[in-house]
């Protein structure tokens, strides 16, 4: 193997995807490739920048199954036909199993809005996140790049970057600080970082 296979799985818009894309093209990604983007929404802004990149996408939806269990199913038989190495969630919206996590130990990361242990788990994801912080009141806030495992938000920490909290920030603004100062520079980095191990 001289390049990671990666897939991404995506949700919405798709920034960190880009981030990865950019990060292959710029060399700061070079141990791995992204080969697949898999989304479980069908309009999902990440499917066209994946198209514009030309990697290939498939799309797997709750609706379309009886359960949560055919659902993941259908999601882990597209990653083994892709032969998948690593797994990163960008702004992949769902709870993964047991199941699922342990197929794919230590080969599947999650990008998270905030330092972890703060603001995470069930229930906080997206905007959520930067509403509960501001809530809170902290100053410092960041993101999170860490393994995935059955706790939601609770895998092995690879990587942490802070960011200040600044005076009449709204959920949005302390949004995309995260997302430039910490999310789109620590998702990559980890990525290639996981990427070389896998090659070793
Ligand atoms: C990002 O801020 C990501 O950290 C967050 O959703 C956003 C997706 O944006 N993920 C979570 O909250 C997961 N718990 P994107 O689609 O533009 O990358």
């Amino acid at each position: 193997m001289n390049k990671a296979r990666i897939a991404v799985l995506v949700s919405g818009g798709g920034t960190n995807l880009q981030a990865l894309i950019d990060a292959e093209h710029s060399g700061i990604l070079k141990s791995g490739e992204i080969t697949l983007v898999l989304s479980n929404k069908s309009n999902a802004f990440a499917l066209e920048r994946a198209k514009k990149a030309g990697i290939a996408t498939a799309v797997v939806q709750k609706k379309d199954f009886e359960n949560a269990g055919a659902f993941e199913d259908e999601i882990i038989k597209t990653l083994e036909n892709n032969n998948t190495d690593l797994i990163i969630l960008a702004g992949f919206m769902c709870i993964l199993s047991e199941k699922f996590t342990s197929r794919f130990n230590r080969r599947i990361i999650n990008v998270h809005p905030s330092l972890i242990p703060s603001f995470c788990g069930e229930g906080f994801y997206g905007l959520r996140v930067h509403e509960a912080a501001l809530k809170k009141g902290v100053k410092v806030t960041g993101a999170t790049v860490h393994f995935v495992n059955e706790i939601p938000d609770g895998g092995e920490i690879i990587a942490q970057k802070a960011v200040s909290v600044l005076e009449g920030d709204t959920p949005e603004i302390l949004q995309k600080r995260v997302m430039e100062q910490a999310e789109w520079i620590i998702l990559p980095e980890a990525a290639e970082k996981i990427s070389k191990g896998l090659l070793e």
